[in-house]
């Protein structure tokens, strides 16, 4: 059985209705993960170094699941990645820890899907995930893909049908990324 290592960088899952529906889903559906909420263990950006390294070495698969914060991942997963992935654990002559890995990235937008399609049908979110994906490149893990969901705003939340709504959504979404793995 693969073990799954879910990374969620949403910055206030209280405040979360996709993501966190998203998270549910994964926590109730996937036998072997660990999940990772870094709005609750590192609300103060102080990430456990030695703790997320360890974690990591054991995971077969790493699923980073976020919203869209200004076309690119909340700053808490660029902090996460700061802290863990360091010279010599993923990266430098003897850093090969993460080596084989397989990542699965989840992200969720205020716009619609449609506003992130490109004049000639390709998709925006490859371009927001080319840090990501180059990240994966230098350390030798394998970057499996996305799930991609568009038109879940907060301002969306106008009534309980709409909640509704974003709730089913995202458990299509979830779907989506259990079958990836
Ligand atoms: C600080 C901030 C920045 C955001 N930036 C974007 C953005 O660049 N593009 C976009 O489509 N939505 C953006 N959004 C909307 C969020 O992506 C959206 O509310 C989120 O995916 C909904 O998921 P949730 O229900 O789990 O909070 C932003 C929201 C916040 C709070």
């Amino acid at each position: 059985m693969k073990n799954v290592l879910v990374i969620s960088g949403h910055t206030d899952l209280n405040d979360s209705v996709a993501n966190k529906t998203i998270l549910e889903e994964l926590e109730k559906s996937l036998e072997s993960k660990e999940i990772r909420y870094l709005d609750k263990l590192y609300p103060d950006f102080k990430v456990d170094r030695a703790k997320e390294q360890e974690l990591l070495v054991k995971s077969d698969i790493i699923m980073f699941v976020f919203p869209l914060f200004w076309f690119n991942a909340p700053s808490i997963i660029q902090r996460y990645l700061e802290e863990v992935f360091t010279h010599g654990f993923s990266h430098g002559s003897t850093g090969d820890k993460l080596k084989g890995k397989k990542v699965i990235v989840s992200i969720t937008s205020g716009a619609e899907e449609s506003a992130y399609i490109k004049e000639n049908n390709d998709s925006k979110i490859d371009d927001f995930l080319i840090p990501l994906k180059t990240t994966c490149a230098f350390t030798g893990m394998k970057f499996l893909g996305y799930v991609f969901t568009g038109g879940v705003s907060y301002q969306n939340r106008i009534n309980a049908e709409k909640i509704e709504e974003i709730k089913e959504k995202a458990k299509l979404h979830a779907k989506k990324l259990i079958d990836m793995i």
